[in-house]
Parts: structure tokens; C-alpha cells; sequence
């Protein structure tokens, strides 16, 4: 058995920054709601003549973190791609970049765990490490959002809150496992499903035909649903569930955490952990200010910024931990 470790590490996120005072000049909101319940100030969005899609974006973070991991593209063995905002209703946007990083015929999976997204995919990856499968995998988190959600006063409380970007890291095996990847936990409670979730385009809503015959610009199911204060009560009760559990299969206590990178999924939910835990401003790296939330991109995103301004140090615990739509949550343990 093996371990596996992160040696590369990329983002890439749109040039195209839109501040809360932009928002308002298109819907019925303002700076000080948005910084006071969510901590963003600004986020990325596309700008539509860009041409960049979800695949793009991933695909500029994944050559970023292979040139930072000092291997050749043809050395890497896997792709697991994690998005919720597909180029494509089908395929998903790993074979994409397969074809783009012209790697041999590798394969590539997609993950489709929205804000857990990048948990789920380490964890498949760190698997197949694991068991000797694979040696050196690249896993992506991508999402273009702002293509999907409705920017009118009618959508507010979601479209403010998501912005687009991407991560990437590159896996590879470690053979001293007490280093790298030690555990990762994953969880799903689909009873709520529908808390948090786009129904369309799906196969159990309404016939793609039928919404289309009739052309209703009303039809809100192709737009994201959120409860919000109902998936805020979740997450800070799982997020602190899938830590603790983490550190105690590691029989590690919550002072061992050097670093925790939470989902950005809403500043008062970080601090809500941090205060919990007991954690100082050091041990905490938070950039939803900038980006908002970039679901499965947003822990590959923080990961790279915090190793880019030295925040992760060689021997560092590192906690990551998600929570999201499904609802599904995760974390894992890494000795950097
Ligand atoms: O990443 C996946 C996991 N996602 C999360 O963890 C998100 C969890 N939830 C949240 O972060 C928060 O629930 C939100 C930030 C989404 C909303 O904050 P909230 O404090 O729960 O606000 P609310 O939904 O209860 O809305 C309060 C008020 C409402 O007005 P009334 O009914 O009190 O008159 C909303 O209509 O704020 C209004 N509102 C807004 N006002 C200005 C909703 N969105 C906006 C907006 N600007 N963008």
C-alpha cells in the first residue's frame, strides 16, 4: 500500500472581476447585505465573448500544477474531473482535457459532487494511488456559474453568492505513509436532494421537449434552487462532523491542524469552524472575498493560493473539508 502526495498545484480564474456594486446595478441588491451574510466582495464571472468554458478553465489550472510538479504530461496516468457545470450535458469535461494535454488513451473519470466535488475526487484518486493502480494523477475542480443562474432580483440570493474559476493539483505515489494523503471521508444524505440542486437539464423533471415547445422564459428549473438557511444549519454541523472525524482516525487532535481549507461556501460558516475549533486567523485560509463561491473549483483555488503565499509548510497538517449539494460532505487529512 501506498500513500498518495500532492506535487503540483494550479488555479485559473477570469479576468473579469464583478463587484458587489456592480450587482447592484443589475438586481435588487447591495455591497452591505452581500459582505454581511456571505463575506464576498467580489467574483469572477466569464465575460461570454471570452469563449471560456468550465473545460478551458480547468485545463489552464491542470497545466499549471503539471508544470509545477516537474513531471511530462505523457507521465500522467489518470484524469478525475470534478464540476457540476459540464461544457456538455454528456460527455463531462475530462476527456476533453485528455484530448487537449494529448496524453496517450489515459482515462478520465468525472465527478459529479458539486460543492464536495474536489473532496470526492481526491479521495477516487488517492484510491487508485493506493492500491498501485495509478502513479501520478491529475484532478481538476472547474466551474463556469455564471452562464447558469438567474441574474435578475428573482435570483439573488444564489447568483450573488457563485463566481467561476478552476484548480487543479497533481497526485503522485508516496511510499512513506505517514506523509501525503492519510485519509480522506466522504458522505451523502440524498434525502435532501432537492435543498440544493438544478432540476433541469435532468431525465426525472419535465421532457426536454415540453419545456422547450413551450419556450416559457417563467420556467425556472434550469436555474440552481437553494434553501439557504436550511443548507446553512446542515453544513456547519457536517463540516465539524467530518473534521472531527478525520483527526480521530488519524489520532490527531484538533492543535495538530495547521492549516484548514474549508469550501468557500460562506465566510460565516468558516469562522463558525474556526471559532468551534478553536483555530487562529493563521490556521484558517479563506478567499471566497474574492471569487465568492466556485463550488468544486474553490478548494483546489484556496489550496494553491495558500501554498503559493507559503501558508503550507513541508510537514503541515492540512485539513480540507466540503459541504454541498446532495447534500454531500467530506474532508481530508494531509501531511504536507
Ligand atoms: O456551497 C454549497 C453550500 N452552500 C451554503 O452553504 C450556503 C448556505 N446558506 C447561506 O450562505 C445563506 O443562507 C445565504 C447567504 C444564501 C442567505 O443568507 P440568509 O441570512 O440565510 O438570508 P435569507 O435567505 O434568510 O434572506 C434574508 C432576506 C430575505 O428578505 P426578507 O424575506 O427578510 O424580506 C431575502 O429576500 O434577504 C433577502 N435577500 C437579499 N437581499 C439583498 C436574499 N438575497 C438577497 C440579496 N440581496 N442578494
Amino acid at each position: 500500500m501506498y500513500n498518495s502526495k500532492i506535487i503540483g498545484l494550479g488555479k485559473y480564474v477570469p479576468d473579469n472581476i464583478v463587484t458587489n456594486d456592480d450587482l447592484s446595478k443589475i438586481m435588487d441588491t447591495n455591497d452591505e447585505w452581500i459582505t454581511e451574510r456571505t463575506g464576498i466582495k467580489e467574483r469572477r464571472w466569464v465575460k461570454p465573448e471570452s469563449g471560456e468554458t468550465t473545460f478551458t478553465m480547468g485545463l489552464e489550472a491542470a497545466k499549471m500544477a503539471i508544470e509545477r510538479s516537474g513531471l511530462d504530461t505523457d507521465e500522467i496516468d489518470f484524469i478525475v474531473f470534478a464540476t457540476l457545470s459540464p461544457d456538455y450535458f454528456f460527455p463531462g469535461p475530462g476527456v476533453q482535457v485528455q484530448e487537449a494535454l494529448g496524453i496517450k488513451t489515459i482515462g478520465a473519470l468525472d465527478v459529479r459532487n458539486q460543492c464536495s466535488g474536489f473532496i470526492y475526487a481526491i479521495s477516487v484518486a488517492d484510491q487508485f494511488i493506493k492500491t498501485g493502480m495509478y502513479k501520478n494523477i491529475l484532478v481538476i475542480g472547474s466551474e463556469l456559474q455564471s452562464k447558469g443562474i438567474d441574474k435578475s432580483t428573482r435570483g439573488r440570493d444564489i447568483s450573488v453568492i457563485f463566481g467561476d474559476g478552476a484548480g487543479a493539483v497533481v497526485l503522485t505515489r508516496e511510499e512513506d505513509t505517514t506523509k501525503g494523503i492519510l485519509s480522506t471521508h466522504l458522505h451523502s444524505e440524498g434525502k435532501h436532494a432537492l435543498e440544493l440542486a438544478s432540476e433541469a437539464p435532468g431525465m426525472g423533471g419535465r421532457w426536454i421537449t415540453d419545456i422547450i415547445a413551450d419556450n416559457n422564459p417563467e420556467d425556472l428549473s434550469y436555474y440552481p434552487y437553494m434553501n439557504g438557511q436550511f443548507v446553512f444549519k446542515n453544513a456547519v454541523v457536517r463540516f465539524s462532523e467530518v473534521i472531527i472525524e478525520g483527526l480521530m482516525k488519524n489520532n490527531l487532535d484538533k492543535d495538530a491542524i495547521d492549516m484548514l481549507i474549508p469550501h468557500q461556501a460562506n465566510l460565516r460558516i468558516a469562522q463558525f469552524i474556526q471559532k468551534k475549533f478553536g483555530l487562529s486567523d493563521d490556521q484558517v485560509f479563506n478567499n471566497i472575498q474574492k471569487y465568492g463561491n466556485t463550488t468544486a473549483a474553490s478548494i483546489p483555488i484556496a489550496l494553491c493560493e495558500a501554498w503559493e503565499e507559503g501558508k503550507i509548510k513541508e510537514g503541515d497538517t492540512v485539513v480540507l473539508a466540503a459541504f454541498g449539494s446532495g447534500f454531500t460532505w467530506g474532508s481530508a487529512i494531509i501531511k504536507w
